[in-house]
């Protein structure tokens, strides 16, 4: 059976879904549909109780990045780790030792998104990252593929499932903001530091990567006009419902001739729009291409499990090329 080492940097939420179903759960399911053996040679994580609860070999874990950036027994690198700009160096420097990189790292993905394309490039290896946008949702691969025939005009979605969550709890049950946060946080849905999810921050990542890859236009995710939940009050959510609609926090991006105009914002959703019924922490993503028309992909946007599914699928397709 052919054999493909990987590495893992960071066993948080993604890195340890990530490696259970690779190497356990669906393990032997995984070898028998495509005949590849997966060998985790090298682990990047200070915390080794994550080893130790995963049950991996506490010999695979090293401190330093360059002894997965530089080794030789490294094919396929996974960077979980979250954070901007030391997940990017590594990245780049693996890219451009020719190894393929996999990452769900929205923010380091939207923030260096040329820089590390341009190093997939020179060096020839594969660059994938659709566990970014939509956790287990596959519509980057999507767009990227089945797609690509299709000139887009307009991209938006629901794409963090802690607002999502946050949203549904308290339009559906009641629950106070805190008390659905707190909740979408014990269940690993949202950020380290949550003002991410809140603020619209991750949201407005994950439009800048739809965008780049709808529209070929990269857009900093400083640059989206961004508003995120906080200001949402449980008598705006009463009024929404009163007129027969939710309020939803979408992310979205219409070409018009040349002009591109994009935002992150909470927006009254009619109930007989599909969208409006993606509740807790399902994500969507509608897009309009002139071929397919609208279009619309649904999904679990976060969790170890989901993220870890579309991880898994991107390390699949590397070693099928490798
Ligand atoms: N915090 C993110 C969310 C995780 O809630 O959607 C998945 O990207």
């Amino acid at each position: 059976m052919k054999n493909v080492n990987i590495a893992i940097l960071g066993l948080g939420t993604v890195g340890g879904g990530t490696y259970e179903i690779l190497s356990k759960m669906n393990r032997g399911l995984i070898e028998n549909r495509t005949g590849i053996q997966f060998t985790l040679t090298k682990v990047l994580e200070r915390d080794l109780s994550r080893l130790e609860a995963l049950g991996i070999d506490p010999a695979c874990a090293v401190t330093d990045p360059d002894l997965i950036t530089e080794a030789d027994d490294v094919d396929i690198v996974i960077e979980s780790l979250g954070g901007i700009d030391f997940p990017s160096a590594v990245m780049e420097k693996a890219l451009l030792n020719g190894k393929s990189v996999v990452t769900p790292n929205k923010a380091a993905v939207a923030a260096n998104f040329d820089k590390l394309t341009k190093a997939a490039k020179s060096s020839g290896a594969q660059f994938r990252f659709e566990a970014s946008v939509g956790g287990g949702i596959p519509a980057l691969t999507a767009i990227q593929e089945a797609l690509s025939g299709n000139k887009f005009t307009e991209v938006m979605g629901i794409v963090n499932g802690t607002t999502n969550y946050i949203l549904t709890k308290m339009g559906e049950e009641g629950w106070s903001y805190e008390d659905a946060l707190k909740d979408a946080q014990a269940r690993g849905f949202a950020e380290a530091d949550p003002t991410a999810d809140v603020e619209g921050i991750d949201a407005a990542n994950k439009l800048s990567i739809l965008m780049a890859l709808c529209f070929g236009e990269y857009i900093h995710p400083d640059d989206i006009t961004r508003e995120g939940i906080t200001g949402v009050t449980m008598a705006d959510i009463e009024e929404a419902k009163a007129k027969g609609g939710k309020i939803k926090l979408i992310a979205g991006a219409k070409k018009r001739g040349a002009i591109l105009s994009y935002s992150v914002k909470p927006t009254f959703i009619p109930n007989e729009h599909p969208l409006a019924g993606v509740s807790n922490e399902f994500n969507a993503i509608y897009v309009t291409g002139n071929a397919v028309g609208e279009l619309m992909f649904y999904g679990k946007g976060a969790g170890a499990l989901p993220t870890g599914s579309a991880v898994v699928g991107d390390i699949i397709a590397i070693a099928k090329t490798l």
